[in-house]
């Protein structure tokens, strides 16, 4: 893979702007990011499952460092508080100074982690992102949101900080398990669809193209993603407003991966369920026209995801959940909605019954 140009995506946050790199063959030429250490110590964080991959490689840039590794049990339920007094802990061990960086290498649950785990130590230190995951490469490793769960809930206790670089090596995906590689697309959809019609064409062209791996088109479709992203954050780092549209169907997906205990839908499949269902209220609003929601349903099933919800989970219960979303304000639903392809809004006030019958017509239809 490694005849594939490099791109450079800039995230334009004033002097604390950095690069996204996207490419082939990112980790064995660490020369590149390794400028962006600054001091002399460096705590990798990854987990069990990706760190015998590509621990080595990432290790070969911190020779003549002092580093040591802290490696989480793979899983969502790893992202917790206490895993982030861990790290503390080995950075503590390893003498970190405020120079020091931590290098998140995995999904994004390891780069939520790690990210927090910087934020914390001395008050905010470097953090460098090495997603190895796609959802990561597109969506978690971009703009800063980093954090952990709580037995309340998922994502609850975090903080705004910038990684100093992201190193996007696509060759990594090769052992990505293809479940989670079909996952990663539904965030790329979402982007396309909450504000780039011509990036959405795109994709419809070259689904097949992307669900069989071909690496240039993947790279190319990873870095227009990334792209817009780095556009809205730029724009509302700390989501004041525009950001909060990145949350296309996170309101339904949220409910279902909740209703799933968060282990019979992955992210990015409860986003694709999620995003459909948006479509269907905001055509029942009389936002949208049907010839939109059909063309989102063809792409994401093109793609490999789920858009019906599984069976098992009934609209009431999934409407407690909803009532639950950080968006909502005064005890009124706030979703993120469109107008078609391009053209998403933040709609307050949704009436439940609405919302009801939309979850009521999923559940029973396939
Ligand atoms: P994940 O981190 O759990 O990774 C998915 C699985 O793939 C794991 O089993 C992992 O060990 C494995 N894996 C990772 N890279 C691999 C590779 N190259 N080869 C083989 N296996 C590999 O899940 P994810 O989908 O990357 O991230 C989901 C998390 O991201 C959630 O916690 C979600 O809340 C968070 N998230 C954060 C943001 C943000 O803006 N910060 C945005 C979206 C999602
Ligand atoms: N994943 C949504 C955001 O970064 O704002």
């Amino acid at each position: 893979m490694n005849n594939i140009a490099i791109q450079t995506i800039t995230v334009a946050l004033g002097q604390r702007s950095y690069p996204v790199w996207i490419g082939a063959g990112l980790l064995a030429d660490p020369a590149r990011w390794r400028t962006m250490l600054r001091g002399r110590h460096a705590l990798v964080i990854s987990n069990t499952t990706v760190a015998p991959l590509y621990l080595e490689r990432v290790a070969q840039g911190l020779d003549g460092l002092h580093w040591s590794s802290f490696l989480l049990d793979d899983g969502e339920a790893h992202k917790s508080f206490a895993n982030v007094g861990r790290a503390l802990e080995a950075l503590g061990q390893l003498g970190a100074t405020r120079d020091a960086c931590v290098i998140a290498l995995g999904g994004g649950v390891v780069g939520d982690l790690a990210g927090f785990t910087a934020a914390c130590w001395m008050r905010g230190i470097d953090f460098i992102q090495i997603p190895t995951t796609l959802l990561a490469m597109v969506d978690s490793s971009v703009g800063g949101k980093t954090g952990v769960n709580l037995p309340v809930g998922k994502n609850l206790a975090g903080a705004f900080h910038q990684p100093r670089a992201v190193v996007a090596d696509i060759d990594t995906l090769a052992t990505l398990p293809e479940r989670e590689y079909r996952a990663g697309w539904a965030e790329v959809v979402k982007g396309a669809a909450i504000g780039d019609t011509a990036f959405f064409s795109w994709l419809e062209q070259h689904a097949d193209a992307l669900a069989a791996r071909d690496p240039a088109t993947v790279l190319e479709a990873i870095a227009r993603k990334v792209r817009y992203k780095a556009g809205v954050v730029a724009r509302d780092e700390t989501e004041q407003g525009e950001r909060a549209l990145l949350n296309l169907g996170h309101t339904f997906g949220h409910a279902l991966e909740t209703a799933g205990h968060y282990t019979t839908l992955l992210h990015g499949e409860g986003v694709a369920i999620g995003m459909r269902l948006a479509a269907q209220l905001s055509e029942r609003l009389g936002m949208s026209e049907a010839a939109d929601t059909g063309r989102l349903q063809r792409l994401l099933e093109k793609l490999g995801l789920p858009i019906a919800i599984p069976p098992g989970m009934d609209p009431q219960p999934l409407l407690a959940l909803m009532r639950l979303d950080k968006k909502n304000s005064a005890g009124q639903l706030r979703l993120i909605l469109w107008r078609g392809i391009g053209r998403a809004e933040i709609v307050g006030g949704v009436a439940e019954a609405d919302v009801l019958a939309i979850l009521q017509a999923a559940t029973h239809q396939p």
